[in-house]
């Protein structure tokens, strides 16, 4: 329950660094003053007027269309209308010219940034600092609301395990524990901790469920989840954003297990409401609803909506299914008015809480919210923090000597292609890119030849001239990757590799013998077998939005020690996928592999040894989750624990000390992990329970330490029951799920 504390008429109260925000008179109300507004106002609701506040529609401009549907009462909220003078000459049909007055809710998909574009949300995650992701959430909170926006269809915490899925980009990677404290970590950044001040939008954590284990990582498609799978690896995200207080929950496209999200009652009303307790209200994805007679399991829009309602979806996006079929429904009693009235509830609460009937419209007198200077310095941290070096032969960093750099590849001026998917509000004009930014940081020593010009150009033509240019260069720096457009919503791919022409250019640079910084700006983990020989660095950018540019400078010439680590595996081929860190063991765990290339001919079947690993791809995948280097070096003790044994109600902490062996400083990861050993179910070989990125000076010891309690130990049986079983549990503490180094044994008793 999000209990609001009432506050005080006392004035302006200012936001800590929401300069030049008004704030409204501290007037937000309690949860008994909402419900009390609430049944007052449902009192007088006619049944059209309620079924009208069920109803979100896609639009912009003050058109006719939207003038009437509003004045009939037959609108609850607008998505995708961006101007704030529009925003308020509709609000004001609202607020004017209906019967009740009830405003309306703006909404838009505020995914990684309004206009200061942050990098892309698994490029967020690759920081390991979810203090970035609140506060870039709350910069794209100021910047979105200035316009009227007071809703933004974001968290995504969708675990994805299938790079092929195109929005692997859009949400924290692979693994619950991590995607829980940033998804958590933005639902704070958008909401604040008083939803109806100015300056803040209402969270929707998204999208309710197993979005992410589409088959065959292609986009909508069907999901067989087994309860323990849903609820150890798909599930806890949501808890965790549903216990943050996220606002608002987005239902997902998919089945799970032939149950299409739209209609699965297990979800919302059994879990969302009933376990976790949470009263926030539910919008459709678009058109969700009416696509459950793609689905097969209902016959027409009548059927649809029945489904829907029954499931507890509030809100339906862009379907007409409730305006058209549920006053229909209600009068042939197939959905009870009381159903119909519970789902208003939550739409007027959310308007309630956001503080929308007392301060309808946008203040447009107040000074432009966009691309402050605070911002753009937020973004650049972040697109500095979100970079993974993976590779480095000593090449890097360039230093401050005047090195001759040629500049070269697709990626290297895409002011568009920069920012990544779901960056509608970008203006691509205010993107700097590595060009614009190499050219301050080289100056005259800075050639620029495109060689390629967008990511999937077959056409070699121009690499001869790239090539021709490294003849006077000391090093190239390489810009690959993918367009914006290659990943996100319906933009899977089969292949991961890089599109394009872009390996061949890359095969020709490296004949000029000159040393070679490859950089990937891309939307997902991208195969990089050959291009990891051939280059001598590797720096990987999740598509780094607006300060990518100047980012990548800093972190070329040293200025700042890259310290990003992988929130997802890098497969070495697309066949590896899916590919994960926290795999079962099996019956067959590989020890050693005889890869295809060493078989000898007319091997024997099993004279290559029967264990499970890929003949022409080994076991792991090129780049584990949670590895990133650095320029300096880290060396990690064994993990201490501050006992052997605890109970199953206990907790011990585990501590290690970490050191900076090198000689600059450097922030470094310390991930904690653990394994049962031995349970009723088979259980992952490894799964994260903590992380602290940590900063040290050359030789610099400290000592992290992390709290594990019992219950972080616990996991869903096959009665879809959570234990926690006694036994023995390995403890790693590493900088990467390779979780080298000895294990601690940890033994937990039936207390
Ligand atoms: C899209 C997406 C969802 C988005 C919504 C509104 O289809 O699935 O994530 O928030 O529609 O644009």
């Amino acid at each position: 329950m999000i209990i609001k504390k009432f506050r005080k008429i006392c004035g302006l109260v200012a936001i800590a660094g929401l300069s030049a925000i008004t704030t409204f008179p501290a007037m937000s109300a309690t949860d008994a003053e909402i419900e009390a507004n609430i049944d007052r106002l449902l009192s007088q609701m006619t049944l059209d007027e309620k079924v009208g506040q069920l109803n979100q529609l896609s639009g912009t401009g003050y058109s006719d269309g939207m003038i009437r549907d509003i004045r009939a009462g037959k609108i609850g909220s607008i998505l995708n209308e961006v101007d704030a003078e529009t925003v308020n000459k509709l609000q004001r049909e609202a607020m004017e010219n209906t019967r009740l007055h009830i405003p309306i809710i703006f909404s838009r998909d505020v995914i990684h940034g309004f206009k200061t574009i942050f990098p892309i949300p698994i490029g967020q995650a690759a920081t390991w600092r979810p203090e970035m992701v609140e506060q870039g959430s709350r910069i794209s909170a100021r910047e979105a609301s200035s316009v009227g926006v007071r809703w933004t269809f974001s968290p995504m915490v969708d675990i994805a395990r299938d790079a092929r899925w195109g929005r692997v980009a859009e949400g924290y990677g692979e693994d619950p524990y991590l995607t829980s404290v940033m998804g958590v970590a933005a639902v704070r950044g958008y909401q604040g901790d008083d939803l109806s001040q100015p300056g803040t939008m209402a969270a929707c954590t998204k999208h309710f469920c197993g979005y992410g284990a589409s088959e065959g990582g292609r986009d909508y498609n069907t999901t067989w989840l087994p309860r323990p799978l849903l609820r150890d690896v798909y599930l806890p995200p949501f808890e965790a954003c549903a216990k943050a207080g996220s606002a608002t929950f987005m239902c997902s496209f998919n089945d799970i297990n032939g149950v299409p999200s739209s209609a699965n009652k297990f979800l919302f009303r059994d879990v969302l409401r009933g376990e976790w307790g949470w009263n926030g209200m539910v919008v459709s994805d678009w058109n969700s609803i009416g696509e459950m007679i793609n689905h097969g399991v209902a016959a027409d829009k009548h059927d649809a909506a029945d489904l829907a309602a029954h499931a507890g979806i509030d809100m339906d996006m862009q379907a007409y299914c409730y305006i058209d079929e549920l006053k229909q429904l209600v009068s042939d009693g197939k959905v009870s008015i009381e159903i119909v009235d519970e789902m208003v509830r939550n739409v007027l609460r959310l308007k309630y809480r956001l503080g929308l009937f007392d301060h309808p419209y946008v203040d447009t007198t107040l000074p432009s919210q966009m691309y402050l200077p605070e911002s753009l310095e937020a973004a650049l941290h972040t697109a500095e923090e979100s970079a993974v070096l993976l590779t480095n032969n000593g090449v890097l960093p360039l230093g401050d000597k005047k090195v001759k750099v040629l500049l070269t590849g697709p990626m290297a001026d895409a002011h568009h292609d920069q920012n990544g998917t779901w960056s509608f509000d970008m203006e691509k004009d205010k993107t700097i890119t590595p060009l614009d930014a190499f050219k301050k940081t080289f100056g005259k020593n800075l050639t620029y030849v495109p060689g390629l010009t967008y990511s999937r150009q077959k056409d070699l033509s121009g690499v001869d001239a790239a090539v021709e240019a490294a003849a006077k260069a000391d090093v190239i720096i390489f810009l690959a990757g993918e367009e914006a457009v290659l990943s996100g919503e319906a933009h899977c791919r089969a292949d991961i590799s890089l599109p394009g022409a872009q390996t061949e250019m890359l095969r020709r640079l490296k004949a000029t013998g000159k040393p070679i910084v490859t950089v990937v700006m891309a939307g997902r983990p991208i195969t990089l077998p050959e291009e990891s020989k051939l280059s001598d660095a590797i720096i990987f950018m999740f598509h780094p939005g607006t300060m990518g540019g100047p980012a990548l400078a800093n972190i070329l010439t040293g200025k700042v020690n890259p310290s990003g680590h992988l929130p997802i595996s890098f497969p070495r081929m697309v066949g590896q996928v899916p590919i994960y860190y926290s795999v079962k063991n099996t019956g067959r765990p590989t020890t050693e592999m005889m890869l295809i290339d060493e078989i000898p001919h007319e091997a024997g079947q099993t004279s290559t040894g029967c264990t499970t690993f890929w003949l022409d791809a080994g076991l792991d995948p090129l780049y584990c989750f949670g590895y990133g280097l650095s320029y300096t070096t880290f060396e990690y003790s064994a993990p201490r624990l501050s006992a052997e044994e605890m109970t199953t109600d206990g907790e011990v902490t585990v501590s290690c000390d970490v050191t900076n062996t090198g000689k600059v400083e450097g922030a470094d990861v310390a991930q904690l992990y653990v394994r049962d050993v031995v349970a009723s179910l088979a259980r992952p070989i490894k799964q994260l329970k903590g992380f602290e990125k940590i900063t040290l000076a050359p030789g610099e010891t400290r000592t992290v330490t992390f709290t594990l309690p019992a219950s972080m130990l616990s996991f869903y049986d096959l009665d879809d029951k959570s234990v926690i079983e006694p036994g023995d549990f390995q403890i790693w503490v590493d900088n990467s799920s390779a979780c080298r180094g000895k294990a601690a044994t940890l033994r937990v008793v039936e207390k």
